[in-house]
Formats: structure tokens, C-alpha cells, sequence
């Protein structure tokens, strides 16, 4: 059986745009076509691209609709613009583009509902490792009790280098911007934006939840030391930059923090770049699905596996039948955690009614307790440009309840 050739345009031709474009030189048999590519600046020397390449995003949309659009380029605003006129245009879109979706989720899931095209973006999340999808179909007939995940492949190689080595921060940094693993503006990485950024897409597609920025409290990777490294490793455990889901009564709790993770935790041996995702069902139990979270070729599989599923007409449901669940509210909820600062400071940053549950730790300037997610968000940029470190030591929990443990340590 003969089959019609599927014809795309492309947007953006970098590390996974060229990723993609190889890959579907590589598989003629898979059907795919692309036809025209916009990218930025006119004076690049490109490697192979044979369609025509045109450096204004309007160049999409002309000579001719293609049977759809990709977008891998790494400016948000021109990227909302470029999905906004493919959805008008009834033009499905693929997108590897975490931060244009989370910011704009919303509004892109009104349209794409108004519009009835579909777009996919199983790329924007941990590259080839499946989660989107099999958190919206597959996992959707059972309740997910807590979702952990190493989202993040340039903070985690950055980690692994501070433990292996001994190193600081500044010189783990260095090292991984020396072998392509940070960027030389590494900010969207090292502050857990880009972490937080697929948050909110894991979020929307585990539990129907639309969050912001704001609905996360985020601690990036910056403030990390030795003592902290030498902390985890006398505690039996190592650091972990974790993205955490978890349903408290009917509010979802969501996080990027440092996190201590235990030996036996299946965020434990999760190395170098590597990217995780460890879920807990209530009927299917544990799972956990690791793999390549970023690179050209890793995330262009991701791609194609969306333009795959595109031809057979899949569309992410809706996730309605979920538990519904509200954003939590962040000071109801507390998060057991160690901070190490110079002494004193944290008295000075935090008010005497927002840091009751902290004591001083056994030695080191940390101090140990549970402090609402609330402080996080609101005291935290204070803090960490003070160099204050902050690891989470257990999971999020109801300050409500009562009868709490101090310290659970679940996660270690
Ligand atoms: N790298 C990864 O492993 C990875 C993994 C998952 C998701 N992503 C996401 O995929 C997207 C692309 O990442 P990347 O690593 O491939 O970035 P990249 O290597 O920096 O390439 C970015 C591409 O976007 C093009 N571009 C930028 N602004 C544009 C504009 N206004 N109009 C047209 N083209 C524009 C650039 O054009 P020029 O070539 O002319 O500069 C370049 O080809 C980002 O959203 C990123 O977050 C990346």
C-alpha cells in the first residue's frame, strides 16, 4: 500500500529542529516531508537543509498549508505567535517548546479547543522518555498518588559532578558548559525555571490542574555546596533537583526543590543527564521511566513520534474524570527541609511567625523543620541571593492536619 506523503514545515533548525531534519532523511519509508523552514539569522552556516529556509516566522505560512507545522525554536513569544496562526489556520502543530507552553497553556488549550486542531508537544517534557502520553491515556483510568521526576538533564549532570568530584557549584558549572551540557546563560536551568516549566505541562496532563509559575515554589541549584553535598552523603543520600506532584486531600502540591533522596529512593541512581520519572498509582503501583531527557536525536524521536500519531488522528484527550483537584494553597502546606546559612540570617529574612517550626540542626549553620510552602515562595529569592541552600528532606504535607512527625524523611 502506497503512502501519502506527510508534508511539514519547520520551524527552527538548531540542535533539535537539525535533529529532526536528519531523522527524517534517515527514514524515507516513514512518509515525511519537509518542505520549508524559518529560522532566525541569515549569516548561519547551516549543515544540510535542502528545503527553502526563509528568516521570518511568516514564511510558514506561505506557498502552500503543509499537513503540519513543528515549532523548535527557543523564543517563546515568536513561537505563541507561530501556534496561535497554525491553530487559526486549522494547521495541527507539534512543539518541542516547554516555556511557550507552560506560559501560554491556557490560552493555547481554549484554542486548540475553539479551533478543533490538535497540538502535541510529547518533546517539551524529559525528550524521549514517553510520559506526556502515557500520563493521558494510559495512566488516566487509575489515580496518581505522587509524581517525582528529574526533569532537568543539565542540573543533574551538574550534581553528579559536585558529588563524584567534590566540587562547588561554580566549578561543576563550569564543567558542564565546557562538555555542552549548559548553556552559557545557564539562569533557565540552574534556577529551576525550565524545570518548573514542565511542571506545569505534567500537571495539566496528570491531573487537568492549570498552574503558573507562581503556583510552584522553586529553588534552583545555585546555593549548593560541598557541606551540602557532604550533608546527603553522611545522611546515606544524594541531591536530586526534583519536580514533585503530590495530592494533599483535594489540593495538588507541586514543587521544584533540592531534594535529599534516600538509596533506596528511584530517584537515587539517576546520573549525569539522565532524566526520571518515578509515579505511584493507586492501583498500578510504582513505576518509574527513565531515559535521554534531552539532545537532538533523543528529543526528534519525540517529535516523530507525535507526527506519527497526528496521521492516525490522536488528539491528548481532555482530562476530564480526573479527581478533580484545586492548586493548593501554599500556606496550609508544609515542607520539611534543611537550611544552611550564615548564622543569623535566617532569623533577619524570614519574620519569627513564618519560621516557628525551624530549629538549629546538631552542627553546620543549618537549621531543620518544616516551614510552609508559602515562606518558600515568598522569602525564597531573598534567601538564595544571601546563598542560603535549602533541601527538601520529606514530602510536601497538610499543615492542618495534626499530629504531624516533624521530619518524615520520606523521600530519602
Ligand atoms: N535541546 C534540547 O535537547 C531540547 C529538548 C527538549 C526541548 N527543547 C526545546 O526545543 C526548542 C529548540 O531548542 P534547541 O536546543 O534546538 O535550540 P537552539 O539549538 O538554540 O536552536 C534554536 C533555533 O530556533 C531558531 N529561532 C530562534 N528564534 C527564532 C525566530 N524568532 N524565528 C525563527 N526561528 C527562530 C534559531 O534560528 P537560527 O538558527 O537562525 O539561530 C535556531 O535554529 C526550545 O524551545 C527548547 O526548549 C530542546
Amino acid at each position: 500500500m502506497l503512502m501519502n506523503t506527510t508534508t511539514i514545515h519547520l520551524a527552527g533548525l538548531g540542535c533539535v529542529g537539525q535533529g529532526l531534519y536528519d531523522l527524517i532523511q534517515r527514514r524515507p519509508e516513514a512518509g515525511f516531508a519537509i518542505n520549508r523552514i524559518a529560522v532566525k539569522n541569515p549569516d548561519k552556516i547551516r549543515r544540510a537543509a535542502d528545503a527553502p529556509l526563509g528568516f521570518r516566522p511568516e514564511f510558514l505560512f506561505e506557498g502552500g498549508a503543509p499537513d503540519v507545522i513543528v515549532e523548535a525554536i527557543d523564543d517563546a513569544d515568536t513561537a505563541y505567535q507561530m501556534a496561535i496562526q497554525a491553530l487559526e489556520s486549522g494547521i495541527p502543530l507539534v512543539s518541542a517548546n516547554k516555556k511557550m507552553l507552560a506560559l501560554y497553556l491556557s490560552d493555547l488549550l481554549a484554542l486548540q479547543q475553539r479551533t478543533g486542531t490538535p497540538l502535541l508537544y510529547e518533546a517539551a517534557v524529559c525528550g524521549a522518555i514517553p510520559i506526556l502520553r502515557t500520563l493521558s491515556d494510559h495512566y488516566s483510568s487509575d489515580r496518581i498518588q505522587r509524581i517525582e521526576a528529574i526533569v532537568n538533564g543539565t542540573t543533574n549532570f551538574i550534581l553528579t559532578q559536585q558529588r563524584q568530584h567534590n566540587l562547588s557549584y561554580v566549578d561543576a558549572l563550569g564543567k558542564a558548559q565546557e562538555l555542552g551540557f549548559a548553556e552559557s546563560d545557564p539562569t533557565n536551568d540552574v534556577e529551576g525555571f525550565d524545570a518548573a516549566f514542565k511542571t506545569i505541562l505534567l500537571a495539566w496532563q496528570a491531573f487537568g490542574v492549570i498552574l503558573s509559575l507562581d503556583d510552584i515554589p522553586r529553588w534552583g541549584i545555585t546555593t549548593l555546596g560541598t557541606a551540602d553535598a557532604a550533608f546527603a552523603a553522611q545522611q546515606g543520600g544524594r541531591i536530586r533537583l526534583v519536580a514533585t506532584l503530590l495530592p494533599v486531600g483535594e489540593q495538588l502540591v507541586s514543587t521544584v526543590l533540592p531534594t535529599l533522596v534516600g538509596s533506596m529512593h528511584p530517584l537515587y541512581g539517576v546520573e549525569l543527564e539522565g532524566n526520571a520519572v518515578a509515579l505511584e498509582l493507586e492501583a498500578a503501583g510504582k513505576h518509574v521511566l527513565s531515559g535521554p531527557g534531552a539532545g537532538a536525536f533523543p528529543t526528534a524521536s519525540a517529535l516523530l513520534a507525535d507526527l506519527h500519531r497526528l496521521r492516525d488522528g490522536y488528539r491528548y484527550p481532555t482530562p476530564l474524570g480526573k479527581t478533580p483537584l484545586k492548586k493548593a494553597v501554599l500556606n496550609e502546606i508544609g515542607l520539611p527541609v534543611r537550611l544552611r546559612a550564615p548564622e543569623g540570617l535566617v532569623e533577619v529574612l524570614i519574620p519569627r511567625r513564618d519560621r516557628q517550626g525551624l530549629t538549629p540542626a546538631d552542627e553546620d549553620s543549618a537549621l531543620e523543620g518544616v516551614l510552609s510552602l508559602h515562606s518558600i515562595l515568598r522569602f525564597g529569592q531573598d534567601l538564595r541571593k544571601a546563598g542560603v541552600s535549602l533541601l527538601a528532606l520529606g514530602a510536601p504535607q497538610s499543615l492542618l492536619a495534626e499530629e504531624q512527625p516533624l521530619l518524615q524523611h520520606v523521600s530519602v
